[in-house]
């Protein structure tokens, strides 16, 4: 039987992308490889958002194109971001390659290992302007899953690259989404995280696009809060989760759901980006810093005990020594819980991408350490409070490190290691006392 494996860069759309092709070439019959040296195709599912991002896909399909020299037989091929963006030219850089795919049509990625197991390559991209294929095939087995409601992204912050490779803004009707979760229920998934770029945007209409698809009774696309409630109401679903968040989207309506929605887990990704009002107007945020600490204090005073998560960009041009110390303190006056911080990378095509970038990288990488030096204090500092507390943990699996020991996660999505009771399984909620705290860790012993 033919094997496959799928090297999967980049962020949760990714994922879900991946997982979609996977479950496509499982119904074409082909299985998954027990590791990628095994298999007989090897797929890459690629991400532009940095430079770096960019030049380790490229090594890696490099190596992998070098091993069709011993093994002839062997597939490999492209998908995602990068594939978006590159397209053809990957085909120059990469002679031995057997297709390449783009974003939001992962249904073309089965057709294209037919096509290359008969020694025709593919390049498959969709307009940036063309109504998007969502994913939709899960691989069967999990408790927890990936749901995509809103592909693309309309909102064009100067630095980011996602809309020239994910295109424009689209909310998935609601009868798609809602009969996705309903199935994936009844498989015995437990939990669902929603995904979308900008995803409280989910239930704007998208003109140009209603035309393929009209509006239909209870069929198209309802405001977000609303959504997460028809979610909520499936039964079998015992947590939600979405990502990423938009200060703008913190409505009223959305915090009383974080407070009075049991099923919805308290934790929010609310990416700040910097704590500058300079640097948040030339990214073309949409909100100032007192806009974004506005909204969190809002969160914090309905919902206590929200776990907060966020994304920093140190060195974006132009940002002084007193911009930085401006995202210090948001960071501080914020609470994060976690946060992801990236050094700016110029990408091709972009508003920023015009302007020099004129932090130098030694600079870049000091101010991305002091970011992540505060961070471990604050996190740390945030986890002991939990301790003596008492958490509900949806139980994952044997720990990596501790086989005798599971985990599983909070609703704040921190990790949990316990001693597991006899006869519990994956996807099964316990509540448990916090009796230790290490910075990226909870212990219930
Ligand atoms: N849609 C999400 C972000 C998706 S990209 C949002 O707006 O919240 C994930 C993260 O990558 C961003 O939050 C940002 O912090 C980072 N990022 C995007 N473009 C970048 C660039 N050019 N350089 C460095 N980091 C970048
Ligand atoms: Fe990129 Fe901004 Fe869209 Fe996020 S909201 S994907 S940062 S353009
Ligand atoms: Fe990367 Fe594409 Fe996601 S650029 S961050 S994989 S949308």
């Amino acid at each position: 039987m033919t094997t496959f494996a799928i090297h999967t860069y980049g962020c949760q759309m990714n994922v879900r992308e991946s997982e979609a092709a996977a479950k496509a070439l499982i119904d074409a019959g082909l299985a998954q490889a027990p590791d990628e040296e095994a298999a007989d195709v090897v797929i890459v599912n690629t991400c532009s958002v940095r430079g770096k991002a960019e030049d380790k896909a490229l090594g890696k399909l490099g190596l992998l194109c070098a091993t069709k020299r011993t093994r002839p037989g062997r597939v490999v091929g492209v998908m995602g971001c990068m594939a978006q963006r590159l397209g053809e030219g990957l085909f120059k850089r990469l002679p031995a390659l057997d297709f390449a795919i783009g974003t939001r049509c992962a249904e073309r990625v089965a057709p294209a290992v037919e096509a290359a197991l008969q020694g025709r390559p593919t390049l498959a991209l969709r307009g940036l302007h063309e109504r998007p294929d969502a994913p939709s095939g899960h691989v069967a087995g999990g408790f927890s899953a990936f749901v995509t409601i809103l592909l693309g992204c309309n909102r064009r912050c100067a630095y980011c690259i996602v809309p020239d490779v994910r295109g424009d803004e689209w909310s998935r009707p609601a009868r798609d989404v809602l009969a996705e979760v309903r199935a994936l229920a009844a498989q015995g998934v437990r939990e669902v995280t929603l995904l979308g770029q900008s995803i409280m945007n989910y239930g704007l209409r998208t003109p140009a696009f209603d035309a393929d698809d009209p509006p239909s009774p209870g069929g198209y696309a309802l405001p977000f809060p609303r959504l997460l409630e028809a979610v909520a109401a499936i039964p079998g679903i015992a947590r939600i989760r979405f990502t990423s968040g938009h200060p703008a989207g913190v409505t009223d309506e959305l915090v009383r759901l974080f407070r009075e929605e049991p099923k919805l887990c308290r934790h929010l990704h609310l990416p700040v980006q910097s704590g500058s009002d300079a640097v948040l107007a030339r990214m073309r945020r949409g909100y100032t810093r007192e806009g974004y600490l506005a909204a969190v204090a809002r969160l914090r005073e309905a919902v206590p005990d929200l776990a907060l998560t966020t994304d920093v960009i140190v060195g974006f041009p132009g940002e002084t020594e007193a911009d930085f110390q401006a995202t210090r303190t948001l960071m501080e006056a914020a609470r994060f819980d976690n946060a992801f911080i990236f050094k700016y990378s110029p990408r091709p095509g972009t508003l920023s991408a015009t302007w020099e970038d004129d932090v130098p990288d030694a600079e870049k990488a000091r101010r991305n350490q002091i970011l992540l030096g505060d961070q471990d204090v604050r996190g740390a500092a945030l986890n002991q409070a939990l301790v003596g507390t008492t958490q509900r943990v949806l139980a994952e699996g044997p720990s990596l490190r501790n086989k005798a020991r599971w985990s599983g996660r909070t609703s704040g999505n921190k990790i949990v290691v316990f001693a597991p009771p006899p006869g519990l399984r994956p996807g099964d909620l316990l509540d448990l006392a916090i009796t230790r705290a290490a910075p990226q860790t909870l212990y219930a012993d």
